[in-house]
């Protein structure tokens, strides 16, 4: 189990566990949040998971260019962006930080 630190739109934090091989979009709605869309399901054809991972980036596998293309649409993008259905966690996956990024 990971622990995944959650910053909400409203800047209040939520603390919550995901097991190895979850995604961060999955883990966070199964938690109860119901902040991201994640419309398509997790599939990386919506950008509606959109996230913003604060913690280090090395603990997630690198961006596809289908997510690269997808974020181009978010006017929110940050260098820190991602989409959170992508990010699945590992075994090794310390703590983690994430905020949901603004609704576009
Ligand atoms: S849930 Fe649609 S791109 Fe992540």
């Amino acid at each position: 189990m990971s622990t995944i630190t959650v910053i909400l739109r409203d800047g209040s934090r939520r603390e919550i566990q995901a097991a190895a091989g979850v995604s961060v979009m999955e883990a966070v709605r199964d938690a109860g949040i119901d902040e991201m869309l994640a419309l398509c399901g997790g599939c990386c054809s919506c950008a509606t998971c959109h996230v913003m991972v604060e913690s280090e980036q090395a603990a997630f596998s690198s961006m596809t260019e289908d997510e690269n293309d997808l974020l181009d649409s978010s006017d929110h993008r940050t260098e820190r962006s991602r989409l959170s259905c992508q990010l699945v966690i590992t075994q090794q996956a310390d703590e983690i930080l994430i905020r949901i990024a603004p609704e576009d």
